[in-house]
């Protein structure tokens, strides 16, 4: 997997910021004042940090940028680079200014002066995650990143607050590089292996193998793998780190590791995007890597639907019909509307394995939710105020876009079939809501529900806030934030 840098928080030493290599990043509020740090990063380089501020380089610059000054005389460093943000600045904010500090790190790493910095653990969380790129694919001597040195006031006592952040950092670089992975690489079966070996940080994992499902009447999730040589699987990943006895939250996960179509196949062009359908399954498994990382005290499930969606001789046509877990037909108009079949039947596994006390799905499912809400917001669709209102607040506070979407009886009736109990697809409009309320179908009375639908977010065609273009590990942050917010403090 692609690891994160290694991040350090120690005392404020001036003394080592002149023989300190690589980068030293400086904070610098609205005033232009030079705090102790950069008073001694101005004192080395004969005045040039002052020289630049008086001659007006903060003027220009927005809360989040950086102006480097690169081979500055009297530092071994090969850049001082100043960025602008106040002392007082938010998580998200700090986060996002630290992002514009990652893009820059290099082999030598970074030395970061955040003394002046209530946000530190916040600010080296957005350094660490914009410092992604993935490489696996590639041949030749990959560079690694050096550290990030975070200097503060006093490091002993954040040591806590940085932990948990870099569990965060690798749950999120676990899902970006799921979900970069082409679908040759990461078969169901690479997929599944993935998810086992996280047994070594204390998860519970089983893998359900296509006889089992079978056996427990997924037909729908078995009707989209049929026309594949990759076997469907079902992973379930227990953490159990909350109070016994508790039910769980359960997350989860469209993994649909390749998405032709099917029969209903997909145009040629862009097809290829379509490696990250498993973008779902891809943040249960990073939200339940973080979760043992930091040994949430919570107990959360995550199951992941992995399945190929492929034509041939035996694959799902348009007009079968399919019986699911819960008993219900299901006339699959198109082959292409799979990732709701994938859910349906995974989520009714959950439902009636663990009770949970409230169950969330995320998927790539619908182009249509990229249509309303382009790339800056995930839809969410709910069952219940409560949940959607405290997952809308950790989203929002952890800088990941999410909005609500309406549901109702007037987009259910568009699921109506003539032969079978409902189809997988509704008319042409609203493709987003109909394919949430085909999914509702599915959850059972008194249980809240969120569904996620992360078309947009997962994977996206140029720089976001927190990562480089392509895999995103939207709602890593979030989930895991509202999984502190309602079962270990609520
Ligand atoms: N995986 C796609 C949705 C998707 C589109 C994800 C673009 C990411 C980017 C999903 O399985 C799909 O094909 N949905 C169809 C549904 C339609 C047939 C009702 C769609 O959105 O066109
Ligand atoms: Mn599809
Ligand atoms: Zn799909």
């Amino acid at each position: 997997m692609t690891t994160p840098a290694k991040t350090n928080f120690i005392d404020t030493d001036l003394d080592k910021i002149a023989s300190a290599e690589g980068r030293i990043a400086v904070l610098i509020a609205k005033d232009g004042k030079l705090n102790a740090g950069a008073k001694r990063v101005n004192k080395l380089t004969r005045g040039a940090l002052a020289r630049m501020i008086e001659g007006g380089a903060l003027e220009d610059m927005k809360p989040g940028d950086v102006k480097s000054l690169a081979w500055p005389a009297g530092l071994k460093a090969e850049a001082v680079d100043i960025l602008r943000i106040t002392p007082r600045a938010s998580a998200v904010e700090a986060r996002k200014a630290g992002a514009a500090l990652g893009k820059l790190l290099g082999e030598k790493g970074m030395t970061v002066l955040a003394a002046s910095q209530v946000r530190a653990v916040d600010l080296m969380q957005g350094i660490a995650l914009r410092a992604y790129s993935f490489t696996a694919r590639k041949t030749g001597d990959q560079k690694a990143l050096g550290d990030i040195t975070m200097m503060v006031k006093d490091a002993g006592d954040i040591e806590d607050q940085a932990t948990a952040a870099r569990a965060v950092i690798d749950g999120t670089f676990f899902t970006r590089d799921l979900v970069s992975e082409p679908a040759n690489h990461l078969t169901t079966t690479e997929f599944a292996n993935r998810i086992k070996d996280m047994e070594s940080l204390g998860l519970k994992v089983t893998v359900l193998e296509e006889d089992k499902l079978e056996e427990l009447g997924m037909g729908c999730l078995l009707s989209v793998g049929q026309g594949s040589a990759s076997p469907t699987k079902v992973a379930v990943m227990e953490w159990m780190g909350g109070t016994d006895g508790d039910a769980p939250l359960a997350l989860v996960g469209k993994g649909v590791v390749f998405d032709t179509g099917g029969i209903s196949i997909k145009p040629a062009a862009g097809m290829e995007d379509m490696t990250m359908d498993m973008g779902g399954a891809g943040v249960v498994a990073g939200v339940m890597r973080a979760l043992a990382l930091r040994k949430a005290r919570a107990n959360v499930v995550g199951l992941v639907g992995l399945v190929e969606n492929m034509p041939s001789d035996r694959a799902t046509r348009p007009g079968d019909v399919v019986t699911s877990m819960k008993g219900d037909t299901v006339e699959v108009i198109n082959t292409d509307a799979e990732g709701r079949l994938v859910l349906a039947d995974v989520m009714w596994y959950a439902q009636e394995t663990y009770k949970p006390r409230a169950m969330i799905d995320l998927a790539t499912l619908t182009g249509a939710i990229i249509v309303g809400l382009g790339h800056e917001n995930a839809g969410v669709f709910s069952n219940d105020d409560a949940l959607c209102g405290a997952f809308l607040k950790a989203a929002e506070a952890e800088g990941e876009g999410a909005w609500r979407m309406p549901m109702g009886q007037a987009y259910d009736d568009e699921l109506k079939s003539q032969i079978a109990d409902m189809k997988n697809v509704g008319g042409k409009a609203a493709g987003s809501v109909t394919a949430a309320q085909f999914l509702k179908r599915f959850v059972q009375e008194g249980t809240p529900w969120i569904h996620l639908d992360i078309a947009g977010v997962a994977s996206v065609k140029s720089d976001t806030a927190y990562a480089p273009k392509g895999a995103t590990g939207w709602g890593v942050m979030a989930l895991n934030r509202l999984v502190a917010d309602m079962i270990e403090e609520g």
